[in-house]
This record gives structure tokens, C-alpha cells and sequence, in this order.
């Protein structure tokens, strides 16, 4: 089997994740921060190492300010629901995933207004359209990172700085930027950073989390579950304090034991060198099938802003047909269709059937990518 799905999950995960989650369940799987016994403070001190490798990773100087959350989409969901109100004005972008969109669209109902800029036609938003947007009532810019359609990567630096120029917050969606591209908190201005465990950062499912910067007021910012923290029992409030105020109930644990040991691969590797890697095997692949008859790709024309997202479409296909034809006959893992952004799609003009989308991650090889080409040459040559 050929995975060129990483961009929905990474596959396969480094040995040292396997092994780090089996060694949690076997020997250190009692409940973080809920006893003071000595296994209870072992699985302590692995969330404990999971939110240091998270903070070396994306240059955050305080570690209690990484969150953990079941996924990206929980912790753009606290962030949004927790922040905004009625009369609140969103700045934000055409290619948001649906874990933005979404959130949004519900918060309109109850009174936030919502500007979405127009991006270019292959999904690259100008910082200064987020800036002619604002207006006195804009309390956030959200922006995602790299678009899980085109992969196109957006100036975050330039967004950030903007909005902080501005006083207004700025929250980054890294979906299918964690442990890809380079993040850094302070450079890049960013108040809050939804991340994903279990894509770039090489993970598990079930594990992400929110970085909630020293801007943001944390009496303003609502918790979006309410329950046990360990701690400060007696009160019939969260606590104020950071993390346990946003980490009500108990975490996964082993989940998180699997997360450090992805984050310190990443680190070890280098993003930079991991973000080189796959940008080679997505060109590669955007060229190949850039070549074949009736074939269209989405990247984006600069190649400073791709990433491993390569979405194409053939003509007289529809991509889900394709996708299945990869997969049986080929062995070929995709995703096909409008990958939870709908926007996106309209942007780039594939709007309803979307694309078939391959996404080499760090563990694929040339040799992968090039059966990969062969197989879509065939398939619309038949
Ligand atoms: N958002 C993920 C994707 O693009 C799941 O496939």
C-alpha cells in the first residue's frame, strides 16, 4: 500500500511512538494530576514532558500555556466559543477548514459578525486584505496556515504582526502546519495556535491542543468544559490557572505519552529538513501530474507557498471514482471530494465535487510518489 493520506492523519508513525504509548499503558497509565502515588506521578510527568516538547517546538516560553484538547477542531472550537460575543466582528479567510467555518457560522447566529476576505485563485490571502477588513468592532483575525485543499501556505508573520500592531488577536489554525512548517509564537505575533497530534507532529488521534498566549485574558476566555481538574476541589469554579482551567476531566494521557515522543522525532529531524522533503516529493508529484492529459493541479504558482498538499482533478472524472480506482486497483491511499472546506474548493473552482488529493508525508519515498503518477497516467488514460 502506497499512504498518501497524511494529510488527513500521518501514517506510519516513528517506532518511538508506538513504543512510548505501549511503555505508558504498560507501566505508567494511572490518572495525571489525579493522585499523589508514584504512578500517578509518572503519568504526570509524561504529560508534563508532552507539553515541554509541544513548547520547544513552537518557541513558547511558558509551558503552561500549551492546552491540551482531543484534536484541532476542540481547541479552534474553545477558542471561538470561549472568546467571542454577540456584537463581535471575525476577520478570516475563504480556506478555512470547517473546524473554523463551522464554529463561526453558529456564533453568526448568535450576533458575531464574520468578514471572509477574498483569497487569490489558488488560495493565498494578501495580509493587507485581512487589514482593509477591520473595523472598530474586530476583536479576531483567524487564519489557517496551510490549506488542507492546496496546501498553500499564508504569511502568517505578516498577519500576526498586523494584528498585533492593531491590538486584536490573532489565532492561527495549524492543522496541516504542526511539525511541517516553522512556528514560532513570538515572530509570528500569534495569540492562540490550534494544533492537531496526530498529523504533522506524528501523534496519535485523540491528541492536540490550543496555545493561549499572554494577550489573551483568561477571566474572558470561557472554558468550553467544566468538570474535575485535579486541583482546587472545593471551589465550584474552573481555576483560573493555566492549564487546569481549560482541562477539565481526565486526559489522554497515553495519547499524550505517544504526542511527545512524535514532537521530539520532529525535532530531532528538524522541521526545516522535514518541510523540504515533502515540499520536493509534492513538487515532484505536482509536475508528474501536471503532465498527464486532461489533468489540473491546485498548488500555488510561487512555490514559496506550497506545502505537501497536491489536490488535481481529471477531466471527465469524478474525483471519488478516481480515489476508489487508486485505491483498488492501485493500492493507493487519498481522500477525494471537498476534504471538510467547502470555501476552499469554491475558491480554486471545484466546487461541488472537489479534488483527489495526495499528501506525501516524511516517511514517503520518490519511488512512492512515482508509482503514484504512473498509476493516475494509467488510470486516465484508460
Ligand atoms: N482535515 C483533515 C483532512 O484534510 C482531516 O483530511
Amino acid at each position: 500500500m502506497i499512504y498518501l493520506d497524511n494529510g488527513a492523519t500521518t501514517w506510519p508513525k516513528p517506532e518511538s511512538v508506538y513504543r512510548a504509548m505501549d511503555d505508558f499503558a504498560r507501566h505508567r497509565a494511572a490518572n495525571p494530576g489525579r493522585g499523589a502515588h508514584a504512578m500517578a506521578l509518572a503519568a504526570a510527568a509524561a504529560v508534563d514532558d508532552a507539553r515541554l516538547q509541544v513548547a520547544r517546538l513552537f518557541h513558547i516560553a511558558e509551558t503552561q500555556r500549551v492546552v491540551f484538547r482531543a484534536s484541532a477542531t476542540d481547541a479552534l472550537n474553545l477558542a471561538l466559543f470561549g472568546l467571542l460575543r454577540p456584537g463581535d466582528h471575525v476577520v478570516t479567510s475563504p480556506m478555512e477548514h470547517n473546524a473554523v467555518s463551522r464554529p463561526l457560522r453558529a456564533l453568526q447566529d448568535s450576533g458575531v459578525r464574520v468578514t471572509r476576505v477574498p483569497a487569490d485563485p489558488f488560495g493565498w490571502v494578501d495580509p493587507q486584505a485581512l487589514a482593509d477588513a477591520l473595523t472598530p468592532a474586530t476583536r479576531l483575525i483567524v487564519l489557517n496556515h496551510v490549506s488542507n485543499v492546496t496546501g498553500t501556505l499564508q504569511d502568517i508573520r505578516a498577519a500576526g504582526r498586523m494584528a498585533r500592531e492593531r491590538g486584536l488577536l490573532f489565532l492561527v489554525d495549524a492543522a496541516q502546519s504542526a511539525g511541517v512548517v516553522p512556528i514560532d509564537v513570538e515572530a509570528d505575533a500569534i495569540d492562540l495556535l490550534a494544533f492537531p497530534g496526530h498529523k504533522g507532529l506524528l501523534g496519535p488521534m485523540g491528541t492536540g491542543g490550543l496555545y493561549i498566549g499572554p494577550r489573551v485574558d483568561t477571566d474572558a476566555l470561557r472554558p468550553l468544559s467544566f468538570g474535575g481538574t485535579g486541583g482546587n476541589s472545593e471551589e465550584d469554579v474552573p481555576p483560573r490557572t493555566l492549564p487546569a482551567r481549560y482541562e477539565a476531566g481526565t486526559l489522554n494521557a497515553v495519547g499524550l505519552a505517544g504526542l511527545a515522543a512524535g514532537v521530539r522525532f520532529v525535532l530531532e529531524q528538524g522541521v526545516e529538513r522535514i518541510l523540504a522533503h515533502e515540499r520536493s516529493l509534492a513538487d515532484r508529484l505536482a509536475e508528474g501530474l501536471a503532465a498527464l492529459p486532461g489533468v489540473r493541479v491546485y498548488t500555488h504558482p510561487d512555490p514559496a507557498r506550497r506545502t505537501a498538499v497536491v489536490s488535481f482533478t481529471a477531466e471527465g472524472w469524478e474525483p471519488g471514482d478516481l480515489g476508489a480506482i487508486l485505491d483498488q486497483s492501485f493500492g493507493i491511499a487519498c481522500r477525494t471530494g471537498l476534504h471538510c472546506a467547502p470555501d476552499a474548493a469554491r475558491t480554486i473552482g471545484v466546487f461541488p465535487l472537489g479534488t483527489v488529493r495526495f499528501c506525501p508525508g516524511w516517511f514517503t519515498t520518490e519511488a512512492e510518489v512515482d508509482a503514484a503518477i504512473e498509476a493516475a497516467r494509467r488510470i486516465v488514460a484508460a
